[in-house]
Parts: structure tokens; sequence; C-alpha cells
């Protein structure tokens, strides 16, 4: 089976539900708080493996009990992880607000996952080079990122980037990228475009396509995902659901994703089964909770088309 390294961040996740939003200077009520493993990179891991794929996680832990929290859904889950590293620095941590529709909003301190360093990436070269797709996030440095992607291009690797949080990065980057799959948000950082409607988002991924990238598919929520290839641009449209907590819809989109594209599904099929990975999470709190197996999957899908 095609192996899938993701070598990104670990974040607990502390979630506050509240109707809606503070404003500036506002103080609201909430109605709860709880803590959930998450970080784009872990959550990714997790959709990939409860998917069926063959995957290794590679990433920074604290010396601390958020670490052995992870390293608890690591053994859990099956999921190798010889290259986990840790450190002196705490794991990092999220405080997470969420509306009644399920909308929400992040701040992610990075702490460990910045400790990984450019000489962490010298350590993991054969598992680079043994691997079928990274999968990467913008979760750690970005010279990290750089030579990561240096690498795996080298070893003609496949490059799978969620480019979230949103960041620009340069052409020499882009170019050695096989997928990217930014939000809206973040397809309008990476282009300096607007993304407020269908056409200027289709504009702004052809302009990502222009500097390299081999193939965008961009989120779009509850709407679907558009895919933007050198041939061909078409919008796979998204299932409807009545959405609990959307954190992690977009890892359990990429997760899903990544396994659909090592196991030689087309584009098409694959963002479709990403598209039903991602509905589903969003029906359950919590992000590493949230991800659903692929008998969840595939009963949905059927479920979906009769
Ligand atoms: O994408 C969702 C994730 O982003 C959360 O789990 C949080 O940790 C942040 O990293």
């Amino acid at each position: 089976m095609a192996k899938i390294t993701v070598i990104g961040s670990f974040v607990m996740d502390m979630v506050a539900t509240m109707d809606k939003y503070p404003d500036a200077g506002e103080s609201v009520i909430g109605t709860s708080i709880a803590f959930y493993p998450g970080g784009k990179g872990a959550n990714q891991c997790v959709a990939i493996k409860r998917l069926g794929g063959n995957v290794e996680m590679i990433g920074m832990l604290g010396n601390d009990a958020n670490g052995r929290v992870f390293r608890d859904v690591l053994d859990k889950e099956g999921i190798k992880s010889d290259y986990v590293f840790e450190c002196d620095t705490p794991t990092a941590v999220a405080q997470i607000q969420i509306n009644s529709s399920g909308q929400n909003r992040i701040c992610v301190i990075p702490s460990a996952n910045f400790v990984f360093s450019e000489e962490h990436v010298d350590k993991i070269d054969e598992i680079i080079k043994e691997s079928s797709l990274i999968v990467l996030q913008l979760e750690m440095v970005l010279p990290v990122i750089r030579k990561i992607i240096k690498r795996a291009n080298a070893y003609n690797v496949k490059v799978l980037l969620n480019p979230a949080p949103a960041a620009a990065l340069e052409n020499e980057t882009l170019s050695m990228v096989d997928y990217i799959t930014p939000n809206e948000t973040e397809l309008s950082v990476l282009t300096g475009m607007s993304t407020s409607t269908d056409d200027e988002v289709i504009a702004a991924a052809k302009k990502l396509l222009n500097s390299g990238v081999g193939c965008v598919v961009a989120t779009l929520g509850d709407r679907g995902a558009l895919i933007v290839t050198d041939d061909y641009a078409e919008i796979i449209p998204g299932y409807k659901v009545n959405a609990v907590d959307t954190v992690a819809a977009g890892d359990s989109f990429n997760g899903a994703f990544a396994v659909a594209l090592t196991e030689g599904k087309s584009l098409r099929d694959a963002v479709k089964f990403a598209n039903a990975m991602g509905a589903l999470t969003v029906l359950v709190k919590g992000a590493i909770p949230s991800m659903h197996t692929r008998e969840e999957v595939e009963a949905f899908i059927r479920e979906n088309e009769k």
C-alpha cells in the first residue's frame, strides 16, 4: 500500500462554545468548554489512518501532559510515530471559539511545533524518500516546509500542501507542490486576489496554477470544492448537513483526499470522497474525535446517492 507521510503539528484545542462571538471589548456567557486533541497535522494523519491509509506521523511534542495525550492517541490509532520528536517547549495549544452555527475562530500558539527545525528534516530524509505522498500544512516554520518540499521534489515524491493557516509562498516553493488545497481566504492570501465569487476563485486558482502548482483544489465550505488543473475547472458539490462544529473539516477533507489520491482515484472521485469526509466531520464536536472511518464515509455517500 502506498505510504503517506504527514509532517505537521500537534495542538491541544481548548474549545469554548457560545451563541455568538464576543465583539471587541465585549464579554459573553458561553455554553461549554472542552479540550480535544487536534492540530492540522495530527488531524489529517488520524483521518488518513481511519480511512485505511498507510500513514506515518512526523512532528514535535513537548515533554508534558498534553504531549502524553498525543502519544496515547498515536498508539491507540496504531500510527507509526518513530520520528515524533520531543522537546522542552510545551506542546502547542489553541484557543477556539464556536458559535451556534458551528463556525469557528482559532488562535494557535505554536510552541513545540515551531521547535521542529531544518536539522530535524535531515533526520527524516529516508522517510521522505520512501513515501509516495508527503502531506504538509503551514503550522511549522516556513524554512522547514520549504526544505521538506525540496527534498520530496528531489526524490520525485508527490507533495500535498494544505496552506493553512494562510501565508504567502514564493513561486519557487509552489512550483514543487503537486496538489494544493486552499480555502477561499488562503487562496486570496496566496495570490493577492479577491476570492468573493466563484469566478474570482477560479481566476485566483488559475493564477496559482501559473505559479507552477500541479493541481489546485480550492475548498468552498459546504458548497464543495473547485478543481483547477491545466485541462479543466470544475466545482464538485458538497453535502448539506447541519454543522455543530466545523473545526477540522478542512483537515478531514485533506486526509481523505490524500488517501483517495494514493489509491489512484480520479481527481473528481477523490474530491467527492473528501467532501463526504468533511461533511461528516462537522456533525461531531472536537477535531480528532470527529474523524470518521472508511465504512462511515462510504455509507454516507451511498445514503446520499439514493
Ligand atoms: O484545522 C483545525 C485545527 O487547526 C485545530 O485542531 C487547531 O488545533 C488548529 O491547528
